[in-house]
């Protein structure tokens, strides 16, 4: 059953590739081949190459029952598409494949996932799993669901109950999984096995307050330089200042793992991503030990505009990024094997902006740039990114508010979401070390994602009405230009 469901979805995406409008395509950013995509699944480095899976609904660009997508890469760059891995058909799963997580056992790789049904009142999410030898064709486990009801008496409602992220410690398997608590709030549990196949119940890792969500979802937990870190997904965080303010935020909680009580002791907690379109991210290991994450490029419930205008796909994931936790923060920066397909093209040095405002056709649809300000304490520069008579993206930074704001408002189509307003911009905090102020820009047709020099990043979605129209780079204020490095992606 599950190999005729899996057949008949390749077959759809092979008869209607030629459909698709490649106007708003990425080239670097992994997307489906058609239809829908949202999480990132199953992120793993397996045997030389890293394979990501995603949520995936091929047949529109819409949301719709959930299958596993499939892509491998290896430099995160470059990525070349595979079959789909799972798609609904057991009773379990009848209502989709969710999200989850892979691991390696044996030299097989096994996808961990959450079996969904809901029919009218009827609601139920199990988890998983699903086995392959070749890391292309996968088959379900004839004993799912291995987590279900009698793991979570007293503990989470099955309705609200999913996202498992895997891992191994020593020698016994782990998975985080995302519940809701009785009265509606967020919480982590954690399960343990010896074999991966038979699971009990650890823990509640964490549970959140009523501001903190009214769910948690995609939980993934690591150690990183010292620490423990869980990053999840809440549903309508409460805003607080410039942070969580899309309709579903990213967090990451620093701290501790207590492995006796299977509680996790928060040192401190910061949203993952300051931008409009970042959720669910999730992170592996490289073959370095480097801890790396990648996330799903859009919010839910905003408009889309590749569904509007039937290009006939929806959704992308965003640049992986490499972690670490400093002073307690996590902080991401572009990885090597990215960096390393960049081609530098052009290069601007000192320029002061109090004689005159800097202006050139520096932008590039796929294109990534270093700029390096210096900036009196009370500084303020504006850059005017993508100009074209009919708009452009706004970065202003304020050097006194230490504050760095990315705004869509005069780009493109105005964006609604389920937000109470309509959100254009956002703010994240950026201090200016020795008057220096250094910003990292990648740029792939619809996208731009901004670093700053605190590891702190901005991820938003915009579109041009044709990519490439504005090619105008611009940018005024009392600073002095040290360097800006434009480079190509090969
Ligand atoms: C997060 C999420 C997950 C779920 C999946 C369904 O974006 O809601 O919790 O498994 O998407 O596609």
């Amino acid at each position: 059953m599950h190999l005729t469901a899996v057949k008949k979805a390749n077959e759809f995406i092979k008869e209607h590739l030629q459909e698709i409008n490649p106007l708003y395509r990425h080239h670097f950013h992994l997307m489906g081949e058609v239809g829908w995509i949202n999480d990132p699944n199953g992120f793993i480095y397996y045997q030389g190459e890293y394979h990501l899976f995603f949520q995936y609904y091929p047949y529109d660009s819409v949301w719709g029952p959930m299958h596993w997508g499939h892509a491998k890469s290896k430099d995160l760059t470059h990525w070349e598409a595979l079959p789909v891995a799972l798609a609904p058909s057991e009773e379990y799963d009848r209502g989709g494949c969710f999200s989850g997580s892979a691991i390696e056992k044996d030299g097989k790789l096994y996808l961990m996932y959450t079996g969904h049904v809901e029919e009218g009142d009827f609601r139920r999410e199990v988890q998983c799993l699903a086995v392959s030898t070749d890391g292309v064709t996968f088959e379900k486990y004839a004993g799912n669901p291995v987590i279900s009801e009698p793991h979570i008496a007293n503990v989470a409602k099955i309705e609200e109950f999913r996202d498992p992220k895997v891992f191994k410690k020593e020698e016994t398997y782990y998975c985080v999984v995302a519940a809701e608590t009785f009265d509606k709030r967020g919480q982590i549990l954690l399960f343990k096995s010896a074999d991966l196949f038979d699971w009990s119940f650890v823990s509640v890792l964490l549970e959140g307050t009523k501001k903190q969500g009214v769910m948690w979802e995609c939980p993934d937990l690591f150690h990183l330089d010292g620490k423990d870190v869980l990053i999840m997904s809440p549903i309508e965080y409460e805003r607080e200042e410039h942070a969580y303010w899309n309709l579903n935020s990213t967090i990451a909680f620093i701290g501790e793992v207590n492995w006796e009580t299977g509680k996790f002791a928060v040192e401190n907690a910061h949203e993952i991503d300051y931008g409009l379109d970042f959720y669910a991210p999730q992170t592996c290991l490289g073959p370095n030990e480097e801890r790396i994450m990648v996330a799903w490029m859009q919010m839910w419930k905003r408009k889309m505009p590749t569904h509007e205008r039937n290009h006939g796909w929806a959704g992308a994931m965003t640049l992986p990024r490499e972690l670490h936790v400093v002073d307690n923060c996590l902080v991401q920066s572009i990885p090597e094997t990215f960096l390393k397909q960049l081609e530098l093209q052009t290069v601007v040095e000192n320029h002061s902006l109090d004689k005159e405002d800097y202006q050139a056709n520096l932008v590039n649809t796929q294109q990534y740039l270093k700029i390096q300000l210096t900036l009196p304490e009370e500084g303020v520069v504006q850059i005017n990114y993508a100009k074209s008579a009919k708009g452009y993206l706004a970065l202003y930074y304020d050097a006194k508010k230490e504050q760095l704001t990315l705004s869509r408002e005069q780009m493109g189509e105005a964006l609604p979401g389920d937000e109470l307003e309509i959100l254009t911009k956002r703010t994240v905090p950026v201090q200016l070390k020795q008057n220096e102020f250094t910003l990292e820009l990648i740029r792939d047709t619809t996208s731009i994602e901004l670093i700053t020099q605190d590891g702190q990043t901005m991820t938003m979605t915009f579109y041009e009405e044709k990519p490439g129209e504005g090619s105008l780079f611009e940018i005024t204020g009392n600073a002095i230009i040290n360097k800006i490095e434009v480079s190509e992606i090969k």
